[in-house]
């Protein structure tokens, strides 16, 4: 389920008109349903209560800090991934102490950072990552918790550039190696062996790797358990959304694909890998990014143009691949619907932004109802990976992001000044 329906022909999130919402705080515009992500949070909680679970929210999906505060407050954990995203959870209220940090080029100064803060476990990347880990822990004479990313050489059958669990990607270790690569961390003094991780890709619409994957570490998990005292089992991120339409027939479909093809909900994921996770008797931690917040948010931007050439029409909007660039990066699909629905036949659109480079579209030859200038679009399933990973390109402000709750709607991120943009840049002396 979420929270963007059409109600008497206008998109609607949660009680607020999206209308409403673009005419207050203007376009480009994220907007965030705080109901979705409770519910999907609840969701996955609930059909993980058979095992003593910590969902920690991978928070490079979605890193806004009222979103972050949301995540707090239901009682999440944090996967984080640099020293500025732990200390954007601390600032957004969370605790360290809930957050593990991965990623497999860490600096000493964040190891350090994360050290002093108290973070529950680093996900351990590579054998100098170790080192480097058990040196910074020697000066501050303060023990590091750890965890080793096992890498189950599994393939996950998603994009390629979010495949991240087989031989052919640069993370975690080898699983042949892992047995040894423990052995030898034990002899490390300044590491504490807390647990083991795993993670093969991202946007997996099966459950199969994930449980090939499971059936792959489990036993290994089990086995260095019992060596080292391990407390926990990660078993990663990677859960898939649906990002095809659920919106055409006016009522939202986030559970079923169209097609009716079986997709992978919270029960689905969980009672095929409960049985295996709960014999281990460890706690099992996660680290769920997009299924969290991905169809938790839309990006809803304004027409600018419409365009006809000899055999295409455009459709120019105020968005652009700096807000969203998933379309022009992984060819993407975002579903695009007009916020006031419109009566009347669909006609093939390329829907493009407007900066100078053709990879600058959300969609090709896509049926779209007959919008015309000035008129809003919402692209779906927006709120992962979106406004993260935006930039300044063609000096394009990062969009406005906006947090709606019932009837309320606060504005969680303000539309960046212009000359922000170019905050931190100076001529060079010489040139007067
Ligand atoms: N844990 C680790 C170690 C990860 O590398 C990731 C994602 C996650 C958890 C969360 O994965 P999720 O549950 O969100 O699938 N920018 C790409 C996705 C990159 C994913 C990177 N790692 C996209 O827009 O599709």
């Amino acid at each position: 389920m979420h929270d963007f329906r059409y109600v008497q022909g206008g998109l609607r999130c949660e009680g607020l008109a999206v209308e409403t919402l673009a005419r207050r705080f203007g376009t480009p515009l994220f907007v965030y349903s705080q109901h979705t992500l409770t519910d999907h949070f609840q969701k996955l909680d609930a059909a993980l209560a058979p095992v003593d679970h910590w969902i920690c929210y991978a928070i490079k999906a979605n890193s806004s800090l009222a979103i972050l505060r949301s995540f707090a407050q239901l009682g999440a954990g944090f996967d984080v991934v640099s020293g500025g995203e732990l200390q954007r959870v601390i600032a957004a209220g969370g605790e360290p102490g809930r957050c593990v940090f991965a990623g497999v080029a860490k600096t000493a100064a964040e190891i350090e950072y994360a050290l002093r803060q108290g973070v529950y476990c680093f996900n351990v990347e590579s054998e100098p990552e170790l080192a480097r880990i058990d040196r910074v822990a020697a000066r501050l004479k303060m023990r590091a918790p750890v965890a080793v990313r096992v890498n189950p050489n599994v393939d996950a059958h998603t994009h390629a550039k979010i495949t991240t669990g087989t031989y052919a990607n640069k993370f975690g270790i080898a699983f042949e190696e892992v047995e040894d690569v423990y052995a030898r961390a034990a002899r490390l003094k300044w590491l504490h062996l807390r647990g083991i991780q795993m993670h093969i890709g991202s946007q997996l619409t099966t459950v199969a790797p994930f449980r090939q994957a499971v059936e792959r570490v489990a036993p290994l998990a089990e086995k260095l358990a019992a060596r080292h005292g391990f407390e926990f089992f990660s078993i990663g991120g990677g859960i898939g959304i649906v990002y095809e339409p659920a919106l055409a027939s006016g009522e939202a479909r986030w559970w079923r694909s169209p097609a009716g093809k079986k997709i992978l909900t919270p029960d689905r994921y969980a009672a095929t890998l409960l049985p295996q996770l709960r014999r281990l008797g460890l706690k099992i931690l996660l680290e769920p990014g997009r299924f969290l917040v991905g169809n938790a948010g839309i990006l809803v931007t304004r027409v600018e143009y419409v365009k006809q050439t000899g055999r295409k029409r455009f459709v120019i909007v105020d968005a652009a691949m700096n807000d969203l660039v998933r379309p022009a990066f992984y060819d993407a699909y975002h579903e695009i619907v007009p916020v006031r629905r419109l009566a009347g036949t669909t006609v093939e659109s390329d829907v493009v932004g407007g900066i100078c480079e053709s990879g600058d579209y959300f969609a090709k030859d896509r049926p779209l109802a007959k919008v015309g200038e000035g008129d809003l679009l919402a692209l779906l399933s927006a709120g992962a990976y979106g406004s993260v990973m935006g930039s300044n390109y063609n000096s394009r402000p990062f969009a406005a992001e906006v947090l709606v709750r019932g009837r309320q709607a606060a504005l969680v991120r303000e539309r960046q000044p212009v000359a922000d943009i170019w905050r931190g840049e100076r001529v060079a002396p010489w040139q007067g």
